[in-house]
């Protein structure tokens, strides 16, 4: 099983603060049956020099040797022009081809929608929509734009745990629109990884057949 959204590489961002703390994460993970995790520090455009953060993402991966297989990653907060940058293939999830992009938490346009479907023509690259289940309210509105493009989605673990959001994540994955599965862990206290959990939710709501969908790669 895979966790496609994670916050577990040391010293990157607002995530693991230590080799410790990556070390008892993962455990956790492996222990909820992960045997793979997607590494997905935050990238912003803004902030981020694309040559920086892939040297700092290649020594905080070699920090240590991991209990479980680590792809590298990131989630790339959405700006404008990003399906015409040089670097953007080097942010995929591993060699998967899919592209964890964080969108913005206010409105969404049009303009953005065009940008996500440009990416896999431009860059041959899947945009995976991270935390889905955030965009409850307006992601609707743009699903007919979106569900006939190559663009992928991931929920949250929680999003399946909490009364708030759990029909409509199950509706989501139910009906197609969400493929996978990430814990979007960030630490041990409050962020700390719930994969298990939804899992049995999603298993006992839907069936094994989806359960295994959602957590596998293919
Ligand atoms: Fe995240």
């Amino acid at each position: 099983m895979i966790d496609m959204h994670s916050h577990i590489l040391p010293n990157m961002d607002d995530g693991s603060d230590s080799v410790e703390t990556t070390h008892k994460m993962l455990q956790m993970l492996r222990q909820q049956g992960v045997t793979t995790v997607a590494a997905t520090p935050h990238f912003y455009a803004y902030k981020d020099n694309p040559e920086d953060f892939l040297r700092r993402r290649e020594e905080s991966l070699a920090r240590d040797t991991w209990e479980l297989s680590l792809l590298p990653g990131a989630e790339v907060a959405y700006f404008d022009g990003m399906s015409r940058c040089r670097e953007l293939k080097e942010l995929q999830i591993g060699d998967t081809g899919l592209l964890l992009v964080e969108m913005p938490f206010g409105k969404w346009t049009g303009r953005m929608m065009e940008e996500l479907i440009r990416i896999p023509m431009e860059q041959g690259l899947t945009p995976l929509l991270a935390h889905v289940e955030r965009y409850r309210s307006q992601l609707p509105k743009f699903l007919a734009e979106l569900s006939g493009q190559q663009v992928a989605m991931q929920c949250n673990a929680e999003a399946f745990l909490s009364a708030g959001t759990r029909g409509w994540a199950l509706s989501m994955v139910k009906k197609g629109y969400v493929q996978f599965l990430g814990t979007d862990t960030h630490n041990l206290t409050d962020r700390a990884p719930r994969y298990d959990e939804a899992v049995r939710v999603i298993e006992k709501k839907l069936g094994t057949e989806i359960a295994q969908r959602i957590t596998n790669l293919v």
